[in-house]
């Protein structure tokens, strides 16, 4: 992966300090002072040989310690490297100044505020999961494609590294939440480009839930072309799930599942727009093996569609395997990185896992001070960066001549 990247600073006055999410803000400032220039561009190019982390023996997640031996062994029916291995304790989510931290505080703030703090969350479930969570728990049929070996990540037979956060769907029911968020990373042996991670490039990308026949032909064919090239997919996910009782959907004269389809919909497109303000979407039928009817929401993003949600009505069963029996519930599973490139115009999502501060903590608050007349400075420092090319100079120039036209019509402070 090229990158180039060069720093730049720069500071303004403020009246008050942004009121909500991002670009919106009520802050009102009144003075325009003089752009202060920054270094010239340190167009080095930074890229990297070799971007693996040293491995290290043992992590400790969402309370349970892990060694490296616990998941990674040599044994027939484990199919995990060590590179996986390295991923798991990252847990970029709970990084409040990481683009997934922030986003997953964003979509936090959303439920909260329409949800009068509902919402159940989870963000430090263990990764590792029995087949019955990933797979029996949620419907997924014994011969399905996505339990292969070459789909999924096992520790052994019956343990595998979870390739969504659906599977903790039925625990959390059991134990009586009836509204809940979960956020993790998710792993899958899978197909990449450049809104998948890691670094192969390959031609096909496949749904993990494809109906027969197509999957049996899709899936052999996948494998015929992947053999080598078939490495980790590592996501980060939120699940999001909220229970029905009949005296919530009996008024509105709609059956519960037309009611709960109604509701999610519109709690999503909801999502969407507090994140992203007018953005354009579409929703398209699809299939997963726990929800009926299941869809996905798609956004336009770098003049193409890009899915960012599976969602759906849950299959009864899953319900009533768990102790909900005369209730309804909708589920949905989305990726945080896509949602984070859209947010924040990533242009790969390679980045998100990348340890090079100068993209984890790209813009960097250094200075921060009231004057006596009442208005705060903040001093930022920038780090641009291109994944083709090394910037030069007048690139830089350019770019950082945008923030500030930007930072100064949106935020409406002085630059200084
Ligand atoms: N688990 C699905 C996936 O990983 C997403 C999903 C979640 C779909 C909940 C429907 C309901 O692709």
């Amino acid at each position: 992966m090229t990158m180039a990247m060069s720093i730049a600073q720069f500071t303004f006055f403020s009246r008050a300090t942004s009121s909500s999410f991002l670009n919106r803000t009520n802050a009102r400032f009144n003075r325009f002072t003089f752009s202060t220039p920054f270094s010239t561009a340190d167009a080095t190019c930074t890229r990297k040989k070799n971007g693996r982390l040293p491995v290290l023996s043992a992590l400790e997640l969402g309370g349970v310690k892990i060694a490296r031996d616990d998941v990674v062994r040599d044994d027939p029916t484990n199919n995990v490297p060590d590179s996986i291995f390295s991923k798991l304790g990252m847990q970029l989510h709970k990084r409040n100044q990481h683009p997934i931290g922030i986003l997953k505080n964003a979509i936090y703030e959303y439920f909260d505020a329409n949800y009068s703090n509902k919402f159940d969350k989870f963000d430090d479930l263990c990764p590792l999961v029995s087949v019955k969570q990933n797979f029996d728990d949620v419907l997924v049929p014994a011969d399905h494609i996505s339990r292969s070996y070459n789909d999924t990540y096992y520790v052994d037979s019956q343990t595998v590294l979870r390739c969504h956060t659906s599977a903790h769907q039925a625990e959390l029911l059991r134990d009586g939440h009836t509204h809940f968020l979960v956020t993790g990373d998710v792993y899958r042996r899978d197909s990449i480009d450049s809104t998948h991670y890691p670094v192969f490039h390959q031609v096909f990308v496949a749904s993990h839930y494809l109906q027969p026949p197509n999957f049996f032909f899709l899936g052999f064919f996948l494998r015929f072309w992947s053999i080598h090239s078939y490495t980790l997919l590592l996501e980060m996910q939120m699940e999001g799930f909220r229970v029905f009782s009949p005296e919530e959907w009996e008024a509105s004269g709609l059956d519960g599942t037309s009611y709960a389809a109604g509701d999610l919909k519109k709690c999503l497109e909801g999502l969407a727009r507090h994140l992203f303000g007018a953005v354009e979407m579409r929703w398209i039928d699809a299939y997963f093996p726990f929800t009926n009817p299941s869809f996905e929401l798609e956004i336009y993003f770098q003049e193409k569609w890009m899915e960012v949600l599976g969602c759906g009505v849950t299959e009864q069963e899953i319900l009533r395997n768990n102790g909900q029996l005369d209730s309804v519930a909708w589920a949905f599973g989305l990726g945080l990185e896509r949602l984070a490139m859209v947010l924040f115009d990533i242009p790969d999502i390679r980045l998100f896992w990348s340890n090079d501060e100068r993209f984890t903590s790209q813009v960097q608050l250094i200075d921060n001070f009231t004057n006596k007349k009442g208005m705060t400075s903040h001093c930022y420092r920038i780090a641009y960066r291109s994944m083709e090319c090394s910037l030069t100079d007048e690139e830089i120039n350019e770019l950082q001549r945008k923030v500030r036209e930007q930072v100064e019509t949106k935020l409406n402070v002085e630059l200084r």
